[in-house]
């Protein structure tokens, strides 16, 4: 049977960005940690870290955050930067502050551009961040493109090809599907993640991407109901589906 991990409270809790150890003892002390119903006092205590622990235990008043390794599924808007460092408005800003601080830390798992919207995962959990991401795993990204002029016909087959060259790159791009919606708009699922990749290949057949939308990944969509912004943590079921290749 797999060892029930343990940690000290305030090492947790701190971990988790609810503050230095000090400033959990002081929460503490104040009664605001609450475990099964209990005031919790003596944060050096070793707790279980179970997965039912954001469940019975309260921070403040509120249900302790979600333990490490969550996938979090983001309708990402227009306008917001898949960055750490980034002036302006980033991705990160639309989850509660004290993530920020958590260890081990929340990225975006890839990157979609400022003016890209839809489909993005952020997680803590390193190892499924490089499985989606890498190029050996075969993860479909699909996305809804925009294009200021017609498509020309040719498109479907080079992007098919696996010989297309994107400016500047050594290695041409594995075979990417087309799916034509209308004569200026099409879905395009790709498995890999260059820069700008999407936007260089229409680039590259003379046209312009007027509008970029990531609407899956594998066979997870972007539900429906999820509003540009919003957010929610994946179940284990839906994270399984990224790795389906819908064959
Ligand atoms: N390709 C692009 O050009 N931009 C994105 O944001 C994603 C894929």
């Amino acid at each position: 049977m797999a060892r029930v991990p343990t940690s000290r409270i305030d090492k947790l809790l701190s971990s988790m960005g609810y503050g230095s150890r000090k400033e959990i003892a002081r929460i503490a002390k104040a009664g605001g940690i609450i475990l099964d119903a209990a005031s919790l006092l003596d944060v050096t205590q070793r707790i279980a870290v179970t997965p039912d622990l954001p469940t019975r235990m309260t921070i403040c008043g509120e249900a302790l955050d979600p333990l490490a390794h969550m996938v979090i599924l983001l309708n990402k808007p227009i306008g917001m930067t898949c960055s750490h460092k980034n002036d302006g408005a980033l991705v990160y800003d639309i989850l509660p502050k004290r993530w920020r601080s958590r260890t081990p830390a929340i990225s975006t798992v890839g990157r979609l551009d400022k003016q890209t919207s839809g489909l993005l995962l952020l997680t803590d959990d390193g190892d499924l961040l490089h499985q989606v991401i890498s190029p050996k795993r075969f993860v479909k990204k699909t996305y809804r493109v925009n294009l200021a002029r017609p498509l020309n016909g040719t498109e479907g087959d080079l992007f098919a090809s696996g010989g297309l060259m994107l400016d500047s790159e050594t290695k041409p791009l594995a075979p990417a599907e087309l799916e034509v919606v209308s004569t200026t708009e099409a879905l395009l699922s790709i498995t890999e993640g260059r820069y700008h990749q999407v936007r260089r290949m229409f680039a590259a057949t003379g046209n312009h991407v007027v509008g970029l939308h990531r609407e899956r990944l594998g066979d997870l969509a972007l539900p429906d109901g999820l509003a540009p912004r919003e957010w929610r943590l994946l179940t284990g079921e839906e994270i399984a589906l990224i790795f389906n290749r819908g064959d």
